[in-house]
């Protein structure tokens, strides 16, 4: 049965709406984008390096109803639609929670608006943001020069898979069987790969957000300039682990760990003032790209993935996104990612993941959970 979902974003910097059609069972969804918008309060927390949490909650209760006034009034079928809403979506964590809080007090207001209007009652259910990026995957567009809808990939033949979530809070790998039989098999122990894009930017006397801004400047480096550790992983210039503690029980465990990354960048810029910036930013980026590219390909082996999956924030580099594409091909396994716009916070995800829960019959309360995980 079509369901229309009508989702709200607000976890950090950005407020986002998406109207989504879902129909489909748990073994064949498929999701249309109807319209998707967004307000990014990016420039708004550059000048402080990173985002402010109070700052994001007044920006969100500004923007939303500015916003709602854009996604309902522009276009005959928007307009159409939102009389037909099944189902409201807000993400209810992880993520900053004033922010969190702005998004499900409008949700609720929402839902009450919407009832008053279409006298039929509408379901608001709280919605997980990384169960969002987990299965943004599910908006990979189709590569037909003719086709410029968004199509849902067949998940019929890409199980078991290997997911690796990469955003600014969190760098998750998942074994998933199925779209409801996940297993986290590793996680972060310190700074997430956002985060550690973030941090070198900043040593490097780039803005926030700093993951598009290293890529930028990488484009003029050479990757392999400064052999910077892969933590959890080997010491490229002594063959070693990463960390003096760190033994062969490290290099074979799927957890991350990128904060030691950012302390050799911070002693590489202290001992050589002459640095080439753009070498330094390249070999950076190669040293987290190595990281996540190494253990995820490793998990794939190990349980025998036909598929990876790629998404969140740090999904939208192209070098991680290049390198996974080669590395899968090289394996001949599928390899998913969504576009563009769906790898950095965006609702359209919120309302793939209200849907999945919907059919799976799991619920999350209306209640901020900053610390929310998968
Ligand atoms: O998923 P996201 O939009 O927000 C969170 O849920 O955290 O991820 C934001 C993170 C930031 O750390 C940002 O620097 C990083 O994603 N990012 C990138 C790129 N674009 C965004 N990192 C590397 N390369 C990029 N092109
Ligand atoms: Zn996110």
């Amino acid at each position: 049965m079509k369901k229309i979902i009508f989702a709200i974003e607000t976890s950090c910097d950005e407020t986002a709406f998406s109207l989504v059609e879902a129909h489909g069972n748990l073994s064949a969804p498929k999701f249309k984008v109807v319209k998707s918008v967004i307000a990014s309060q990016i420039p708004i927390h550059r000048p402080f390096g990173g985002v402010v949490p109070n700052l994001a909650k007044r920006e969100h209760i500004k923007n939303l109803p500015i916003l709602a006034r854009k996604i309902f009034s522009e276009g005959q079928n928007a307009n159409r639609l939102w009389k037909k809403i099944d189902l409201i979506a807000v993400t209810v964590g992880p993520g900053l929670e004033p922010a969190l809080w702005a998004g499900i007090t409008f949700a609720k207001e929402l839902q009450k608006k919407l009832f008053a209007i279409s006298h039929r009652p509408i379901a608001l259910v709280g919605a997980n943001h990384l169960e969002g990026h987990l299965f943004s995957f599910l908006l990979s567009k189709k590569k037909k020069a003719e086709d410029t809808k968004h199509q849902t990939p067949n998940t019929r033949h890409l199980f078991p898979a290997i997911a690796l979530v990469v955003s600014g809070g969190h760098t998750i790998l998942l074994k998933m069987e199925s779209l409801t039989k996940t297993k986290k098999i590793g996680e972060t122990r310190d700074d997430a790969a956002g985060e550690a894009f973030d941090k070198v930017a900043r040593l490097l006397g780039l803005p926030y957000p700093g993951g598009p801004e290293i890529q930028k400047l990488a484009a003029r480096g050479k990757r392999d300039a400064i052999p910077f550790p892969r933590p959890m992983l080997y010491h490229p210039s002594t063959g070693s682990t990463g960390s003096p503690q760190a033994g062969s029980g490290q290099r074979k465990s799927y957890d991350f760990s990128f904060s030691g990354l950012k302390t050799a960048v911070l002693y590489y810029l202290r001992d050589n003032p002459k640095a080439n910036k753009a070498d330094v930013a390249a070999s950076a980026q190669e040293a987290i790209i190595d990281v996540l590219a190494q253990k995820t390909i490793r998990a794939a082996k190990e349980f025998r993935a036909k598929a990876i999956f790629l998404s969140g924030g740090v999904a939208a580099n192209k070098a991680l996104r290049e390198r996974l594409k080669k590395e899968t091909r090289k394996l001949k396994l599928a390899f998913l990612v969504p576009d563009f716009e769906y790898n950095t916070d965006n609702a359209s995800m919120i309302a793939v993941a209200a849907y999945i829960n919907f059919l799976k019959g799991k619920k999350y309360k209306l209640t901020a959970r900053g610390d929310m995980n998968l």
